[in-house]
C-alpha cells in the first residue's frame, strides 16, 4: 500500500459512508443539547411551571438550579429555554433569554456587558464603571419592553469574583416600567446558597430544584438513547454501555463522565478497526480519559510547580513512607532548581504552589500534629506517579532529572 493510500484509509475510516461505528458522532458531545432528557422530567417540568407565567405575559419567579456536575442542569435548562422562546414566538409574546456561562463571563462587568448585548446595545469591553454598564444594560432592557429570563450558569465562579453581582440584578423589577427580569441560577457547589447576603439569598432562591445524581441505571437509559442517535445499530455491547453507566455512577452519577467514556471507548474501537464497541474499549477509554486530565493540567503549569512536582515524585519514589514534610519538600526543590538554573522561591512561595497544585488535585496536603515540635504540613502525589512521570518527561529542561 502507498502512503497515501495508506491515509485514504484512515480518512475512509471517518469518512460516513463507511464508518462502521458512528453514525453522529457529534451526538456524544457533552455539548449536544438532547430533546429528550431521561430521568429529568421532574426537573423540566418544574422550571416549565416556574417559567410558565411568561405566557401570561407576567414575571416568573427566580430559580436556583443545584446539584452535581454531570446530573443535567444546564441540558435541562436550554431545553425548556428553547422550548418557551419557540412557544413565545408562535404566540406573539414578548420574551427574550439571555444564557450566560459564568466560567467563561465572570465578572459582573462582562455579565452586564453580555447580556446589554443580547438585547442589541454594545458595550466597550473594558474601561467603564460597572455601575454605568449596569445602567446601560437597564436601559436597553427597558427600551424593548420585553420579558427577559437570564441563565446565569456556574454563578458560584461569577460570585466569587464579584460577590455583589446579584444585588442590582434581584432589584432591577422596582426600576423598570416596560420590561421585567427574571434569574435562572445554577451551580453546582453545594455551600454556595449559604455564602449569599441573605437578602439577596430569598430573592434568587424564591424557587429551587434539586438535581440528583443519576443512578447506574438511570446512567443506562441515558447512554442507550444517546447510543441509538450516535452509533450505527447494534454495534455497542450492552456490557460496554453498563460498564460506562457503572464507573461514572461511582464518580458522583456523572452523565458527562458517563458519555464521554462512551464517545471515547468508540473512537478507540474506530482506530483499532474493530466493528463493535466492547467492554474492554471501555477500560481503555477510562485510561485515556485519566491520563489526559493530568496531561492536560501539567502542560499548563509554570515551570515552578512542575518543578515542585518532580521533587515530590523523587521524593516519593526515594522514600519509604510517603509522608513527605514541607521541609524535605523544599530541600529537595532546591536542589532541582540548582540543577536547572532556575531562580528559587521562598519556602512561603512553594507552599502556596503546593496548595494550588492541591486544588488542582495533583497532589494531596494535611497538616499533621507533630507533638511538642508542632505541626508540618505532609503533602503526597494525588494521582499516579507513572502520570506525573510521563508528562513531565515530555519537558526537555526536567526529564532526565526524574528518579526512576
Ligand atoms: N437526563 C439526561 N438525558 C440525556 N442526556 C443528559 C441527561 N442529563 C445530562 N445529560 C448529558 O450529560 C452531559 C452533562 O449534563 P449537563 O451539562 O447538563 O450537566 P450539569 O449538571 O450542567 O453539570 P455541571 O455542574 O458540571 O455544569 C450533557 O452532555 C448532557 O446533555
Ligand atoms: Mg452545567
Amino acid at each position: 500500500m502507498s502512503g497515501a493510500e495508506d491515509l485514504e484509509a484512515i480518512f475512509d475510516r471517518f469518512s460516513k459512508q463507511t464508518n462502521p461505528i458512528f453514525k453522529k458522532r457529534d451526538v456524544l458531545r457533552h455539548t449536544y443539547v438532547p430533546d429528550r432528557l431521561p430521568h429529568r422530567e421532574e426537573q423540566y417540568r418544574t422550571l416549565a411551571h416556574v417559567l410558565a407565567p411568561v405566557m401570561a405575559n407576567e414575571t416568573p419567579s427566580n430559580v436556583f438550579l443545584h446539584g452535581k456536575p454531570g446530573s443535567g442542569k444546564t441540558a435541562v435548562t436550554k431545553f425548556v429555554l428553547n422550548v418557551l422562546k419557540r412557544k413565545a414566538e408562535k404566540e406573539n409574546i414578548n420574551m427574550m433569554f439571555s444564557y450566560v456561562n459564568c466560567q467563561l463571563i465572570d465578572t459582573s462587568y462582562r455579565i452586564f456587558a453580555h447580556l446589554a448585548q443580547d438585547l442589541g446595545k454594545s458595550v466597550p469591553i473594558t474601561g467603564l464603571p460597572t455601575d454605568e454598564v449596569f445602567n446601560l444594560f437597564k436601559q436597553a432592557l427597558e427600551e424593548k419592553k420585553t420579558m427577559l429570563v437570564v441563565a446565569l450558569d456556574e454563578i458560584d465562579l461569577a460570585v466569587k469574583k464579584s460577590p455583589d453581582i446579584f444585588y442590582p440584578l434581584t432589584r432591577i423589577n422596582s426600576d423598570l416600567k416596560h420590561s421585567k427580569l427574571s434569574i435562572i441560577g445554577i451551580t453546582n457547589d453545594v455551600h454556595f446558597k449559604n455564602k449569599l447576603d441573605p437578602r439577596v439569598k430569598s430573592s434568587l432562591t424564591e424557587q429551587e430544584i434539586v438535581f440528583p445524581p443519576y443512578t447506574a441505571p438511570q446512567l443506562v437509559d441515558i447512554l442507550v438513547e444517546r447510543a441509538k442517535e450516535g452509533f450505527h445499530e447494534d454495534v455497542v455491547d450492552d456490557a460496554a454501555i453498563g460498564l460506562c453507566a457503572a464507573l461514572a455512577a461511582q464518580e458522583n452519577g456523572d452523565a458527562r463522565r458517563a458519555l464521554d467514556l462512551l464517545r471515547v471507548a468508540g473512537e478507540l474501537a474506530e482506530r483499532e478497526g474493530a466493528s463493535r464497541v466492547t467492554e474492554e474499549h471501555v477500560r481503555k477509554a477510562l485510561e485515556v480519559i485519566e491520563r489526559n486530565t493530568v496531561a492536560e493540567v501539567l502542560t499548563t503549569l509554570p515551570i515552578q510547580s512542575k518543578v515542585i512536582l518532580l521533587a515530590i515524585y523523587n521524593l516519593s519514589k526515594e522514600k519509604i513512607t510517603d509522608e513527605i514534610t514541607t521541609g524535605t519538600l523544599y530541600e529537595e526543590y532546591c536542589n532541582v532548581c540548582n540543577d536547572i538554573g532556575l531562580e528559587k522561591l521562598t519556602q512561603r512561595r512553594v507552599g502556596d504552589l503546593v496548595n494550588e497544585l492541591d486544588m488542582l488535585g495533583m497532589v494531596t496536603s494535611r497538616v499533621v500534629s507533630k507533638g511538642r515540635y508542632g505541626r508540618t504540613k505532609i503533602v503526597s502525589l494525588a494521582v499516579h506517579a507513572e502520570e506525573i512521570k510521563n508528562a513531565l518527561e515530555k519537558d526537555y529542561r526536567l526529564g532526565t532529572l526524574l528518579n526512576s
